[in-house]
């Protein structure tokens, strides 16, 4: 890192790549993070307890003002997001779904101006892969970061302006992550692909069925890549220090590609059942009937008792089981500017629903 010292204020501190950050920060000498959400957990988090927790409203900035006053913030990492109805936009008949600009321009806007202060460095915008369009269907692949995108409404276009903008007024430098499907140890706290084919994979078993993919039959043999939420926190922060990352978006995903067919009889594997066929249903519909099933496995397996809507993203599976098409990033503009590791994704999806099994969230 060129920056040796910080303090680093994360907005969205409870979304999924951020406690991995806050872990990152509070392991670094020289470095202190705040986090701040609407709901943040009391007292302190990380694994070393030492970071505090804000709360205000993001889109409210007098909220966000009051809840920074006295800090003197020198990086800023935000990574949230407002409401939106983008995962439903699977259900058949329904629009594809926009997410707003307004709203998510506001938070960032909101919370980079109540920061403002001599101090500040550096301001980061955790944004992704629907900058080229990849909710929308095929874009080129693999994706380059100098993509122009495409027909807006897109948020992630407004906020890199004011990014761009802000820094040539107040002197601070700016960054932006492009992660694919975020897949993170916390679960509850977001989307969470990896938990929710777990929940999927223990009713179906529990209903005596082999697994079936869900998705479309194209999302089976299309090649997919996948973000390592631990990946993307490391990326971040090397971001947020170094100076060939200044003004500047990148990719951040694993680094390999994989394609459902070849992963999901190993996953069948994994949780003891015959993989199925590829039979596209909407798990938002059909799993909308299940928690007793799910209460039932919660109780045979002595499992957290958790609502089945904390363990399972029905709609956000959906959204990823919908890419028929290549979703591929290119990683060499991030590791050609020094940041070189990669994941290797196959482990990465085994070991996080190890640890899923070792905290007792699926069986
Ligand atoms: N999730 C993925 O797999 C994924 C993949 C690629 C890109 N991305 C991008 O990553 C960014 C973050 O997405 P996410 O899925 O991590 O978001 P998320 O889980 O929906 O929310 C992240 C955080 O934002 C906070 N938040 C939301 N509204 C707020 C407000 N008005 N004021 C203060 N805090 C607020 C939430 O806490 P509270 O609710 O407590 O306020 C939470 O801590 C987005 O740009 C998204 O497109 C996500």
């Amino acid at each position: 890192m060129s920056d040796k010292h910080g303090t680093l204020l994360i907005a969205g501190a409870t979304g999924v790549a951020a406690q991995e950050l806050i872990d990152i920060v509070e392991r670094t000498p020289g470095w202190n993070a705040y986090g701040l959400s609407r709901n943040p957990p009391s007292g302190t988090t990380g694994a070393a307890g030492k970071t505090q927790y804000l709360k205000a409203d993001m889109l409210d900035l007098h909220a966000c003002r009051d809840a920074v006053r006295d800090l003197e913030i020198t990086h800023i990492v935000y990574a949230a997001r407002a409401p939106h109805t983008l995962y439903t936009a699977m259900l058949p008949g329904e629009k594809v779904g926009i997410e707003s600009v307004g709203p998510n321009l506001d938070m960032l806007r909101n919370i980079t101006m109540a920061c403002q202060n001599p101090a500040l460095r550096h301001v980061h915008a955790v944004q992704g892969t629907k900058w080229y369009g990849l909710h929308i269907g095929p874009f080129p692949t693999p994706a380059r970061e100098d993509h122009p995108g495409h027909v807006p409404p897109n948020y992630y276009f407004d906020q890199r302006k004011f990014l761009v903008e802000g820094a040539a007024k107040h002197g601070w430098t700016w960054s932006v992550s492009l992660p694919g499907v975020i897949n993170g140890r916390r679960v509850g706290t977001g989307p969470n692909l990896l938990s929710t084919i777990g929940a999927y994979a223990a009713i179906c078993r529990k209903l005596g069925r082999p697994l079936d993919f869900p998705g479309k039959p194209g999302a089976y043999t299309a090649l997919m890549e996948l973000s390592d939420a631990s990946h993307l926190a490391e990326s971040i922060f090397w971001m947020c220090g170094d100076a060939a990352a200044r003004n500047q978006a990148f990719n951040v995903v694993n680094g390999d590609l994989f394609r459902w067919q070849a992963i999901w009889p190993r996953i069948a594997e994994y949780f003891d059942m015959p993989a199925g066929s590829v039979r596209h249903m909407p798990l938002v519909q059909w799993m909308s009937d299940k928690a007793g099933i799910w209460d039932e496995i919660v109780e045979e397996h002595g499992l957290q008792r958790r609502p089945l809507g904390r363990v399972a993203s029905w709609g956000f599976a959906d959204f990823v089981f919908s890419y028929d098409y290549d979703v591929i990033s290119s990683t060499t503009k991030i590791r050609k500017a020094g940041f070189s590791p990669m994941v290797d994704t196959e482990e990465m999806i085994f070991s996080q629903l190890d640890h899923y099994r070792g905290k007792r969230l699926i069986p």
